[in-house]
């Protein structure tokens, strides 16, 4: 249907004013807010952020802001985690529709079923879950200490949930074969071909492979470094090599070219050769536009019914503990 030119679209560029950074800037601190953005935002959403971290980071800045409100520019289990920490604060995010591939493939229901059918394991589930699925948790994690997390379990039966990427990297880190795993994955790092990756590291043989641990085995198998999207970045920056091969969301690439700009960095490759494959098609979804009428209109809003919170609380708080 042709648009009438007269009638400006509601939540257009009509809407919008021209410096939107600038407008961004001028409304956060209008609003007494502060911006958390995870490492794979898009790199102008990255620049206007007062903390870029990975997940773990995120949850420790968000636990500690006494600002009015947090603009949580990554998923959603992000930013309920950030109001289940903080819940005094009005937490919101770009786009509600941010969800995670690992978040939603885990159903609370279905869930708790399965940790049901297990009678005496413990639960040890990774951040990217529900706040309904970390009320069924007896610890969370993050990738950068889930091995140090399962360690916590010694001697016990262990469910590990939800990415079975992960589970098995930290199975094998934890010495822990035994683990329970939820058969999860993320749709963005278990699309990295291990094939493709022989064939490039062919091409490239002083190239150093960091990758994700949320990267199916095969992938990983031929990673000469294994961490979070922190841990990533770090190793990027002083190893010695000069050119790096990265299995994981290519928001990270930003924080590594302003850190370390002369490295060559090349995407590891995916299956299908004609996709972007690499961006997180969630977190993608906040905009620098979505940003600023979140910050005008303090919504979309993220709230956790409070029994669900105080249970949720305590799994997380376990970990923020226990990682110092
Ligand atoms: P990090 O814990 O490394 O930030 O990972 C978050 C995530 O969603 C990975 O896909
Ligand atoms: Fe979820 Fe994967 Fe996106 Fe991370 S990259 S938010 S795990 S879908």
């Amino acid at each position: 249907m042709a648009q009438n030119p007269l009638v400006p679209p509601s939540n257009g560029s009509a809407d919008l004013p021209e410096d939107l950074e600038q407008a961004i800037l001028e409304l956060k601190a209008q609003r007494d807010a502060v911006l958390l953005a995870h490492y794979y935002q898009e790199s102008e959403v990255q620049d206007l952020a007062d903390f870029v971290g990975d997940s773990l980071a995120l949850a420790q800045a968000a636990k500690r802001v006494d600002h009015q409100v947090i603009v949580f520019c990554g998923v959603h289990f992000m930013a309920e985690t950030a109001k289940i920490l903080n819940p005094e604060r009005t937490v919101v995010i770009p786009d509600a529709n941010a969800g995670c591939s690992l978040a939603d493939g885990c159903p609370p229901d279905a869930f708790g079923e399965f940790i049901q059918g297990h009678p005496g394991a413990a639960v040890l589930s990774y951040i990217n879950t529900s706040a309904e699925v970390k009320a069924q948790s007896d610890l969370i994690c993050t990738s950068s200490n889930a091995a140090q997390m399962a360690a916590v379990f010694e001697g016990r039966p262990l469910i590990f949930a939800p990415d079975r990427h992960l589970a098995r990297w930290v199975a094998k880190q934890a010495d822990r074969p035994d683990l329970i795993i939820w058969q999860g994955t993320c749709v963005v790092h278990e699309q990295f071909s291990a094939k493709r990756l022989v064939q490039l590291r062919f091409r490239h043989p002083d190239a150093e492979v960091l990758a994700h641990p949320e990267c199916d085995e095969a992938v990983l198998d031929q990673a000469d470094f294994v961490a979070s999207t922190t841990g990533i970045i770090q190793r990027a920056v002083e190893s010695p090599a000069k050119t790096l091969i990265i299995a994981t969301e290519d928001g990270v690439f930003h924080q590594i070219q302003q850190r370390a700009p002369d490295k060559q960095l090349i995407q590891a490759p995916g299956m299908d050769e004609s996709c972007a494959c690499n961006q997180c098609p969630y977190m993608r979804l906040n905009t620098l536009e979505k940003l600023y009428l979140c910050l005008r209109d303090l919504k979309p809003e993220v709230t956790v019914p409070e029994e669900v919170r105080v249970r949720a609380l305590h799994p997380i708080e376990r970990m923020l503990e226990l990682s110092g």
